[in-house]
């Protein structure tokens, strides 16, 4: 099949935002230096390599459990770690990078020696869904890139532990009926579809704006018992539909994969959450605050959407440990603004306590 000249790769994208940087352009949006360009590159091109991984399935020999945990006693499937290992072994030897981070791994991983040393520190959620992986249901790989401070040599744990704020790019590819690139790195959000028959991500859309509001909800509902008030509260007057306060019908979606919930928000609106419950009421939740929370607080705040923890705006926490964790409430503004004002509400003192 001839190619079509009026499609945009994700190279030209990339390239063009590349250019407004060099030309000083006064919109500071999509500044790409070029070893960042090079970067997102890579990482779409091990995406592509995941995607055909996934794709094998049985055939492959990719399924099933691979009998190990993670750092955070997670069971690891045979896919977690082969994503992880394509994206190591994809980002080692560019050298675009400093160092990187992952969700199935306890410490960061350096440069190895024989490498030239970038600028840059990548962090990864390498398969996200990972209870999706056998049951042929969507799941995705979720990314975030970080500039590493210039203010020493080397490279530690420490350097990775900047708020969401200091994202210089972040993403996500989805491995669904089709295998879509979502990528922000600060001039909005745009997406690219897997063109199969010529090995690259074309842009199919830009710009992508999330309606504020929704009557759509995602939640794991079988936690129900578990939840804070304010969250209880949410969720009842969503049920109560048109004749409750709300006035209206919900409707309710949960994949299970961050990543396919957080597609559907920014392609039709809605709102997610994960929040804190008394499970395990030592964890501030259940989601990645570095490679989950992050890099999709940030794609949805670009798409005109909003990201708190229930009290604070997501992208503003400041981590203390690589692996922490955080309640997640994400999506269309008023939803997102309503189900804070509900936990503002919760600690207010009582007006004549
Ligand atoms: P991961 O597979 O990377 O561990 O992440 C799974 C996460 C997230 O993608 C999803 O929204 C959530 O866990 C699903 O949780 P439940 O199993 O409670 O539904
Ligand atoms: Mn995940
Ligand atoms: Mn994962």
């Amino acid at each position: 099949m001839a190619s079509n000249p009026s499609r945009i790769s994700l190279t030209r994208y990339l390239v063009e935002q590349q250019r407004n940087s060099a030309h000083g352009d006064d919109d500071t949006r999509g500044l790409i230096p070029a070893q960042l360009r090079l970067l997102l590159e890579v990482v779409a091109r091990a995406c592509k390599g995941i995607s055909q991984a996934v794709n094998k399935g049985a055939l492959g020999g990719i399924l099933g459990s691979a009998e190990s945990e993670n750092v955070q006693g997670e069971v690891q499937k045979k896919l977690d770690i082969i994503a992880n290992e394509v994206l190591i072994e994809a980002n080692e030897w560019g050298g675009n990078l400093a160092a990187m981070a992952s969700e199935e791994m306890d410490t960061i991983h350096l440069i190895p020696g024989r490498y030239p040393q970038g600028e840059y520190l990548l962090l990864f959620d390498p398969l996200d869904g990972s209870s999706n992986i056998d049951v042929n249901v969507s799941i995705g790989t979720i990314f975030s890139v970080l500039k590493k401070p210039e203010d020493h040599p080397g490279v530690h744990e420490g350097d990775f532990l900047q708020a969401g704020t200091q994202q210089v790019a972040a993403g996500y590819c989805l491995y669904g009926p089709q295998t879509t690139l979502v990528l922000t790195v600060g001039a909005g959000v745009a997406m690219f579809t897997l063109d199969r028959e010529q090995g690259s991500f074309v842009l199919t859309q830009e710009d992508v704006q999330i309606p504020a509001d929704t009557k759509e909800f995602a939640i794991n509902m079988s936690n129900m018992r578990h939840w804070d008030a304010p969250v209880k509260r949410y969720i009842d007057e969503c049920l109560a539909g048109k004749d409750g306060p709300r006035g209206k019908d919900f409707n309710m979606r949960w994949i299970a994969s961050m990543v396919s919930d957080v597609h559907r928000i920014l392609t039709r609106g809605g709102i997610f959450m994960y929040p804190w419950d008394k499970r395990e009421p030592h964890k501030a939740g259940k989601l990645r605050l570095m490679y989950e929370a992050n890099p999709m607080s940030w794609l949805i705040e670009q798409a005109g959407g909003a990201s708190t923890d229930g009290r604070q705006r997501i992208l503003d926490i400041q981590p203390s440990q690589l692996h922490q964790r955080v309640a997640v409430v994400l999506g269309s503004k008023n939803e997102v603004e309503r189900v804070t004002q509900y936990h503002r509400e919760a600690q207010a003192p009582a007006a004549n306590a």
